[in-house]
């Protein structure tokens, strides 16, 4: 309950400090807009939707109390007995894969022995008999730890997590699929670290394992607390949807005419922006850690709500509109045309479309392509699709 009261005080810490600060932005950019040309773009329509929400993050969906409607967890399995479609799928979306146990890591598999060479010390993953090994060497002394958990499917990245003397560790090298073998993980520093275990990896305090597991991992927040010894691998329907076992008892009770489980559709879009953004990270995230530069690219709901196409009231701008949690992410480009064209008109139209965002000067079909450009993020060997809808020229600076 303190962690509790403290994290809220920060929050609202937070939302005055913002406010204050868009209110003195805003200022600013009157004062600007005054002597702008009228070439230049009008601001972007939303800065946040922070101030909007005034208890946030609601508890309902605070997906890491654990508490939500009294209930518990009760485990994908039992949802996926009445659910059969979207279990299917859901399970084995890169989301619902969003950590393995080591073992079911297919890399590793493919690969019983990865080396890597920092200067002065080897770091090895090898499979020895039903355990994922990882040490490392400096010609004399080696120390070693087998692997629990990898996070991360690996269209980006894989990196793993092991425990010594009862702490968790961030494996210093992460496997990338680009370069099919280890590089540095992404925040790690090239320079050899002083001693063998920092060489290893690093450690993560107890705050970063609150934060990193129920990111990664389901049904392991217990009172508030990530126990551990309750991880289920990825992001599993709870996850999302909060502890079910009210819903359950109402689903099998024929009388009962309320579901008792919550529906992030039933957000208003903005809301739901900052829903995917516990994870995804939200647009008060990034201000919040101060993270600039192209490290934000990765951070969809952010760069989303910068486009001037974004509006928070507006379904047509929701995460949902492109993309179905339950379901593997589209890659066909031309598919997501049908999504633009519900708000901008097409230069093929009839003259019909009054009323219409405008249409492109350039090209009538693959508007993703040129309009979301994938970026590469420096030490990920991975290019992100830019949410930050735009006229993009190749080269141009990244509008952070
Ligand atoms: C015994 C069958 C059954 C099981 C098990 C079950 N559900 Fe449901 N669920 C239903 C039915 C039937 C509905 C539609 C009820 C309605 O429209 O109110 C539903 C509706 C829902 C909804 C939409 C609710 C709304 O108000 O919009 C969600 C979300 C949901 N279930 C998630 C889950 C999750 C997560 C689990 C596992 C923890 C689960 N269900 C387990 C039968 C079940
Ligand atoms: C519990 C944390 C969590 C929440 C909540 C969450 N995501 Fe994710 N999502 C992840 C993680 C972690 C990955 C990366 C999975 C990987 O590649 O290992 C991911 C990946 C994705 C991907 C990429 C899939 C691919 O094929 O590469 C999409 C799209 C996505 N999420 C959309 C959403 C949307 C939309 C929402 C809100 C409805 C949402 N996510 C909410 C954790 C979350
Ligand atoms: C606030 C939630 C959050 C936290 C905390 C977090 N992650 Fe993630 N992680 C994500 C999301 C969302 C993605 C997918 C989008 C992306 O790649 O940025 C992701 C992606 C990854 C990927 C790349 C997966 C891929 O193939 O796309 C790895 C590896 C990873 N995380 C490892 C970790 C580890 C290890 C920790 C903790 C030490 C951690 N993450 C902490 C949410 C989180
Ligand atoms: C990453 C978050 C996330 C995960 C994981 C997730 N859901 Fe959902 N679920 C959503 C969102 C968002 C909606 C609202 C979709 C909409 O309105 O378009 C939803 C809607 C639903 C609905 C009601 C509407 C519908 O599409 O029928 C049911 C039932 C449901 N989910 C069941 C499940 C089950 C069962 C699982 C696990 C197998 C699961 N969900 C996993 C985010 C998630
Ligand atoms: C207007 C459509 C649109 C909206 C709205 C949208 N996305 Fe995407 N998203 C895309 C496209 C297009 C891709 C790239 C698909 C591909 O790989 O070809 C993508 C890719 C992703 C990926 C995979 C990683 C990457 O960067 O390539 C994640 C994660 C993701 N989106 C999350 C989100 C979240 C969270 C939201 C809501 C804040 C959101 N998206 C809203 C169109 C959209
Ligand atoms: C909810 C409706 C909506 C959706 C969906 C939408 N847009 Fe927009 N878009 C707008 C509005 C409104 C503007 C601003 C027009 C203005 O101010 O003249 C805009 C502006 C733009 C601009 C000019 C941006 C600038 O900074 O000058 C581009 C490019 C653009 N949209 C492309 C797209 C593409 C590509 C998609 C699909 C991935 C898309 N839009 C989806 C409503 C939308
Ligand atoms: C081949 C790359 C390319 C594709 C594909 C493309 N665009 Fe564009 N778009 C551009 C360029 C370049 C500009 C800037 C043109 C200029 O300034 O003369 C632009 C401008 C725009 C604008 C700003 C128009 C204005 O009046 O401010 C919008 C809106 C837009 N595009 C939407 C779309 C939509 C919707 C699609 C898909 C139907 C699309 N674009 C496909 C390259 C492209």
């Amino acid at each position: 309950m303190r962690r509790l009261t403290r994290t809220i005080k920060g929050r609202e810490i937070f939302l005055l400090r913002l406010r204050t600060m868009l209110m003195v932005c805003g200022a600013a950019l009157f004062v600007l807009g005054s002597t702008l040309t009228s070439e230049t773009p009008p601001p972007a329509r939303s800065v946040s939707s922070s101030d909007r929400t005034s208890d946030f993050p609601p508890p309902h969906w605070l997906r890491t109390s654990g508490a939500s409607f009294g209930s518990h967890y009760v485990g994908s399995r039992v949802c996926a007995g009445c659910h059969i479609g979207i279990a299917k799928t859901q399970s084995n979306t890169p989301m619902g894969k969003a950590s393995v146990s080591v073992l079911e890591s297919r890399f590793l598999l493919q690969h019983p022995t990865l080396t890597y060479n920092d200067g002065t010390r080897v770091l090895r993953i090898e499979r020895r008999g039903n355990q994922e090994v990882y040490s490392v060497n400096d010609g004399q002394h080696t120390i070693s730890a087998p692997i629990l958990w990898a996070f991360g499917l690996g269209d980006a990245g894989q990196t793993y997590v092991f425990e010594r003397d009862g702490v968790y560790y961030e494996s210093r090298i992460s496997f990338y699929k680009a370069i099919d073998g280890l590089d540095l993980t992404i925040g790690h520093m090239p320079e050899p670290p002083a001693t063998l275990s920092d060489a290893l990896g690093r450690r993560l305090s107890k705050e970063e394992v609150a934060k990193c597991f129920p990111c990664h991992t389901s049904e392991d927040v217990v009172n508030n607390q990530v126990e551990t010894s309750h991880v289920q691998t990825g992001v599993t329907c709870e996850n999302c949807h909060g502890p079910g076992s009210q819903h359950l008892e109402a689903m099998q009770d024929a009388q009962s005419d309320k579901s008792h489980i919550f529906n992030p559709g039933t957000l208003s879009p903005g809301d739901l922006n900052d829903f995917c953004g516990t994870c995804h990270r939200s647009t008060r995230d990034v201000l919040a850690a101060n993270i600039r530069g192209i490290r934000n690219v990765r951070f969809q709901p952010y760069r989303l709500e910068n486009s001037r196409c974004y509006d928070p009231s507006d379904k047509r701008t929701s995460c949902l509109a492109c993309h179905d949690p339950h379901r593997n992410l589209v890659v066909d480009p031309g598919s997501y045309d049908v999504k633009c064209l519900a708000c901008h008109a097409n230069r093929s139209d009839k003259p019909t479309t009054a009323g219409k965002a405008p249409a492109c000067p350039t090209a009538t079909k693959n508007c993703t392509g040129c309009h979301m450009p994938k970026l590469d993020l420096p030490g990920a060997h991975y290019k992100f699709t830019d949410h930050y809808i735009r006229v993009y020229h190749p080269g141009d600076a990244y509008p952070d």
